[in-house]
């Protein structure tokens, strides 16, 4: 009996001081930096088109339209957030994109916003659920992420709050360990189409969501697709194998990559109306088709270069009885 009441303290005592230290210790990114932003015409304007087509941020920080194709940011809601990620969805909790716009996060520094943007540490200090892909935005150029900044700045403020984001136990002690200091990199000339088309895959977080992703952990080859994602309604999506396999994009043309793209551009195309039960997809097309056709054409030629995997994907499962 004595025995087992020993281990019992010992245990709480390692829990405690475990939970504890983690609390206190993590996330381990410095301060925020002490910096000024300048707001110039170029910035908003490199910023404008970063934010909208793409980071993404503006279809994040939105409420997406789902009966639309492709999911569309709901008009008049682009920065003020809403957008909901919860246990439906297969997410370890409930997580409310948050209101960017100056009514929301105007009384952040500008130090405090490009830390958040670069390493996941909120004002506060406490770290922010990685479906925003920070770590990728921790790799960008500075100069970009200031242009970002500098645009959120000029934004027309919108009134809106959403409720706390809610990380499960214990999720929300591994949360507290993610982030990392950025590493951040220079952008590559234009002139060098592959490094720069890397570049741009990276700050559009397209491996997030084309890598297998399986219990929390990215799994498989790189762009191979296949990852799950499940929907309220019980219809399953997998995204698409981008790599040069011939159950990939092996036989796209670049023109033909594009052009999927640009379709989306097309007024009569979108708004395209999905009923329930019809194909759906989360790939934020409508987004993406603003990509300039030179940013699109390098993204291409990078991913030509990555290494070839054999991987068929059934992209779509309808819900059953449905
Ligand atoms: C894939 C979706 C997604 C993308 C893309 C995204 N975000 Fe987020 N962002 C979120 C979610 C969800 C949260 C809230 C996370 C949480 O509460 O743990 C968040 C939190 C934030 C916060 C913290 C605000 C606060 O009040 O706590 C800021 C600032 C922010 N995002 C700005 C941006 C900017 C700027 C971009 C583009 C460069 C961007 N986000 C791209 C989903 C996204
Ligand atoms: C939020 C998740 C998500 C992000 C981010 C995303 N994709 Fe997708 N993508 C998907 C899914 C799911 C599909 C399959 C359904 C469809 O065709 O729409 C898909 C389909 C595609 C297809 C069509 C392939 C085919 O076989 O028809 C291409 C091309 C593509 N994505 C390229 C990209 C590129 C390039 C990026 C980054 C600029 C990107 N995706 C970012 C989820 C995503």
């Amino acid at each position: 009996m004595k025995k087992t009441a020993y281990i019992l303290i010992v245990l709480i005592i390692i829990l405690v001081g475990g939970y504890s230290y983690i609390q206190l210790a993590f996330p381990k990114v410095g301060p925020a930096p002490e910096m000024l932003i300048e707001i110039t015409p170029e910035r908003i304007e490199r910023g404008e088109y970063l934010a909208y087509n793409v980071m993404l941020c503006m279809d994040c920080h939105a409420v997406r339209d789902w009966s639309v194709y492709g999911g569309p940011p709901t008009p008049g809601t682009e920065g003020a957030g809403g957008d909901r990620f919860d246990q439906s969805m297969g997410f370890p909790g409930e997580f409310y994109s948050r209101n960017i716009t100056p009514a929301g996060i105007g009384d952040w520094t500008d130090g405090e916003i490009y830390r958040l943007l670069t390493t996941g540490v909120k004002k506060d200090g406490d770290p922010i659920f990685p479906v925003m892909p920070y770590l990728n935005y921790g790799k960008m150029d500075p100069e970009d992420i200031k242009s970002v900044i500098a645009f959120l700045r000029t934004m027309e403020p919108i009134q809106a709050s959403h409720p706390e984001s809610k990380p499960d136990f214990p999720f929300n002690l591994i949360l507290r360990t993610l982030p990392q200091e950025a590493t951040p990199m220079p952008i590559p000339p234009k002139e060098d189409q592959i490094a720069y088309g890397e570049y741009l895959l990276n700050a559009a977080a397209c491996a997030d969501c084309h890598t297998n992703f399986e219990k929390g952990k990215y799994v498989g080859d790189f762009l191979a697709g296949g990852r799950v994602f499940q929907s309220p309604d019980g219809s399953i999506l997998r995204s698409s194998n981008l790599t040069p396999h011939e159950t990939g994009l092996k036989n796209w043309t670049s023109k033909m990559f594009v052009e999927r793209f640009k379709i989306f551009v097309d007024s009569t195309y979108i708004p395209q109306a999905v009923k329930p039960g019809e194909f759906q997809t989360i790939m934020p097309w409508a987004m993406y088709a603003g990509m300039k056709t030179e940013d699109l054409e390098a993204i291409f030629a990078y991913i030509q270069t990555i290494e070839p995997s054999d991987n068929f994907v059934e992209k779509y499962i309808p819900a059953s009885g449905k």
